[in-house]
């Protein structure tokens, strides 16, 4: 299933600084929410944009309106969950399939009432496939490009619900907690496969907050923009401070803070 929309010339307003001008930014979740936000501002900041969602109508939605701010957009609708879809998805993006920013934001909440044990196995799976096999199927075909290279940040979009400290790990919303809190580890692990920045890439989890959105509800304290603005922070900081020390990564964010996992 594909939606596929792009602006034909890219206008950028000359006035206007675009530090990621010549860059690909790929937002797994891109189509709603928090994702979406985050690839409008990428978009902003210059990034040719790849939005994925699983919806089409959803996904050509998301495009359409990037591109009517002036964004240079893809949409591609897939299932991050399934190992084919995805890889179908990185066969029709070409070379879009390497990006320098990978966003990874699909997810899926679990049902309110999952305890442990009272989750069926559906929805166990359900769940661990969007959040946990969906961001493995978006590092391993979206990240060796930035690998090879030695350039590249990807994000994974976490939840304090995740953390073994804090609100985290605490019981109730089990597939949810859980898949987040494998996640983390994911990322931790990538990171330091990457050698933590020193080959150039920085991996990072973030947590938005409780964000108004269709997973978050109307009466979340917070914008969905409020909440992807830690995710174009990590995007775009450089990989060494102004003093020439490397900046830290492998890490779990907050407004722009390490919090503990
Ligand atoms: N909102 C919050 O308060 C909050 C708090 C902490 C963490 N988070 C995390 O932030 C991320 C974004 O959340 P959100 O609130 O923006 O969620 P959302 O508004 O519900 O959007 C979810 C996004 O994930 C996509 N998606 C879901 N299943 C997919 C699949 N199988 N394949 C491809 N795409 C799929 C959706 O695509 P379709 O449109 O096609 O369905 C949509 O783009 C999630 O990982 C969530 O766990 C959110």
């Amino acid at each position: 299933m594909i939606s596929f929309i792009r602006k034909a010339v890219r206008m950028p307003n000359s006035s206007v600084p675009e530090p990621l001008a010549g860059r690909v930014a790929l937002v797994t979740g891109g189509s709603r929410g928090i994702g979406f936000e985050a690839a409008r501002e990428l978009g902003m900041l210059g990034a040719t944009v790849v939005v994925i969602g699983m919806d089409p109508g959803r996904v050509s939605a998301a495009a359409h309106s990037l591109v009517a701010q002036g964004i240079d957009a893809v949409g591609e609708s897939a299932d991050v969950a399934d190992a084919s879809s995805m890889d179908d998805l990185a066969a029709r993006l070409g070379s879009l399939a390497s990006p320098d920013i990978l966003v990874i934001s699909a997810g899926v909440m679990s049902d309110k009432a999952s305890k442990t044990l009272r989750t069926s196995a559906e929805e166990w799976d359900r769940v661990l496939g969007v959040n946990l096999d969906g961001a493995f199927h978006a590092m391993r075909l979206f990240v060796p490009g930035m690998a090879e290279r030695r350039d590249g940040r990807v994000i994974t979009v976490s939840a304090c619900l995740g953390r073994f400290s804090g609100p985290g790990t605490s019981g109730g919303l089990a597939p949810y907690r859980v898949s987040k809190a494998a996640l983390n580890a994911m990322t931790k692990n990538l990171a330091a496969e990457l050698m933590h920045g020193k080959r150039g890439v920085l991996v990072d989890a973030m947590c938005p907050n409780h964000c108004r959105t269709d997973m978050g509800g109307p009466q979340a304290p917070r914008s969905a923009a409020e909440g992807a603005e830690t995710i174009v922070w990590l995007a775009t900081r450089e990989s060494v401070n102004p003093n020439g020390m490397a900046v830290e990564t492998g890490l779990l964010w907050e407004d722009r803070q390490v919090v503990p996992w």
